[in-house]
């Protein structure tokens, strides 16, 4: 079948997507966006994690046929600027600096709610920053660096506000 949807801006005509197919599976093997991992394909570690319609929502557990006619937002979307002069987001230049990044398999999944986190709480305490990364599992860092990570991002976004 053929999927339409909006990606990272975009509008895509995805065709020959199968019915069982996921969302993460059609990004990452029909359109060539591998940013959100593929760790688990069960909804528990968070690595799939995109916006769909502006919710974070973990890809692998999404048919492909339940985004048509809707938004999808990667962790290659959040960057700024136009194609080939894009700048790091704020959250993602804070994983880069704080360290938070090892395997990094975590990673594009833990930037999109830590992206969300912050655009509905700018100044979330260390509580809500635990409670918002609950899904989101990572086995190399010990978390204190991704803390860190987003205590730096919501202090720019606020900088920049
Ligand atoms: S790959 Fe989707 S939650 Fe783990
Ligand atoms: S950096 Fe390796 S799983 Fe998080």
């Amino acid at each position: 079948m053929r999927v339409n949807l909006t990606v990272n801006g975009s509008e895509e005509a995805v065709d020959e997507v199968w019915e069982g197919e996921s969302l993460l599976y059609m990004l990452r093997e029909r359109m060539g966006l591998p940013g959100s991992k593929n760790a688990c394909e069960q909804g528990e570690c968070g690595s799939c994690t995109v916006y769909l319609d502006g919710v974070p929502v973990c890809a692998c557990l999404v048919a492909a046929g339940q985004a048509q006619d809707r938004e999808v937002v990667t962790v290659e979307g959040l960057a700024q600027g136009p194609p080939g002069e894009e700048r790091l987001d704020a959250v993602q230049e804070a994983f880069v600096e704080a360290g938070a990044v090892q395997c990094g398999f975590c990673t594009p999944g833990l930037i999109v709610q830590t992206h969300d986190l912050i655009e509905r709480n700018p100044a979330p305490s260390d509580a809500e920053i635990r409670e918002a990364l609950a899904g989101n599992l990572c086995r190399c860092t010990g978390y204190e660096k991704i803390l860190d990570a987003v205590r730096l991002a919501a202090e720019r976004r606020a900088a920049a506000r």
